[in-house]
């Protein structure tokens, strides 16, 4: 049976953790700084198991010393974003989280896949690959599912269609960097562009890119958290399950998209070994030009990096 350690027991890691223990997916340990939190919630999640049907082990702790031999580890710690916060203004505190946290992992699961949420979530996703020492493939980050599942869904909804039948791809940095891909989005193999006119694609792509704010300003306090995890499950679920799926991630490029060395959002396929391969798309010129752009915002805040 598979081992998954999450990594901070707030709402985005104790959601992620619920919605994997329903699906039997593995033994869970649940971490955080905070004492009792990941043991009342992992209790919680226990007893849930009982009137959901799930055998699942869910474990909380705040010793890393039981996330060992873990084969894929979850990062969910550090701080969430506040109103009028920019992701950049959480660079300094999330990556000092973060460098504590990789260390831990390296030590104690020296063989596990690494999945990253914690923002910015390029930047951080980097930290999280030099802090750990593990192979750039095997250390990636979640923005890409949950980015195109806002684009699927507002599409859903312009249509009046089911979402299931949506499709949408969307690259780039997380957040306000971010690129939907409108002529690779499909409904039912149908291209978006053959469906809705540009300025309606415009204006959706537009609520996509500021999806995150929209939702951090109606809450007042703390992030959106039931997409990201369910983002997060599947993508957990392609790499316990080797399933080979093409999914959007945050990975290491290494002369792809005409980049080097930064963490950027681009479709992989993600199987047991974590990043398999990722995939190249052509872009028409105004979004090479926002790739463009994008990049050069993540590697100024690599470079503001004290590591
Ligand atoms: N070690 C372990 N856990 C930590 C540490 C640390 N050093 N520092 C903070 N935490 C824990 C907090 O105690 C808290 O329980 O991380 C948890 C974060 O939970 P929330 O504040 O609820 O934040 P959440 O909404 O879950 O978002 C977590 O995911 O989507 C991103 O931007 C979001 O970076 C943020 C992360």
């Amino acid at each position: 049976m598979a081992k998954i350690s999450v990594i901070g027991a707030g709402n985005v890691g104790a959601t992620t953790v619920q919605r994997l223990a329903e699906l039997e997916l593995g033994e869970i340990v649940m971490t955080d700084i905070v004492e009792g939190l990941p043991q009342g919630k992992a209790l919680d999640l226990m007893q849930a198991g009982a009137i959901n049907d799930y055998d699942t082990q869910v474990t909380g702790t705040n010793d890393y010393a039981d996330i060992a031999d873990s084969d894929l580890v979850i990062i969910t710690a550090g701080i969430a974003r506040k109103p009028g916060m920019s992701r950049e203004d959480l660079i300094k505190t999330n990556s000092k989280i973060i460098g504590e946290v990789s260390r831990n992992i390296a030590e104690y699961s020296p063989n596990s896949i690494v999945i990253n949420v914690t923002n910015p979530l390029d930047i951080i996703t980097y930290v999280a690959m030099k802090a750990t020492g593990f192979e750039p493939k095997k250390v990636f980050g979640m923005s890409g599912v949950l980015d195109t599942g806002r684009f699927a869904s507002f599409i859903a909804e312009e249509l009046k269609c089911s979402k299931k039948d949506v499709e949408a791809m969307v690259i780039g940095g997380h957040g306000d960097l971010m690129v939907p891909l409108p002529q690779y989005t499909t409904i039912s193999g149908v291209p978006l562009p053959e469906l809705l006119p540009d300025e309606t694609i415009a204006r959706l792509v537009e609520r996509t890119v500021n999806g995150g704010a929209e939702i951090v300003g109606l809450l007042k306090q703390g992030s959106a958290f039931y997409a990201p995890s369910a983002a997060i499950v599947r993508m957990a679920e392609a790499v316990l399950k080797d399933s080979k799926r093409i999914l959007p991630a945050s990975a290491y490029l290494e002369g792809q998209y005409g980049q080097e060395g930064i963490y950027f959002g681009v479709p992989v396929k993600l199987g047991a070994n974590g990043i398999e391969e990722i995939l190249e798309l052509e872009l028409d010129e105004s979004q090479s030009e926002i790739l463009r752009k994008s990049s050069e915002t993540i590697r100024r805040g690599i470079s503001q990096l004290d590591i």
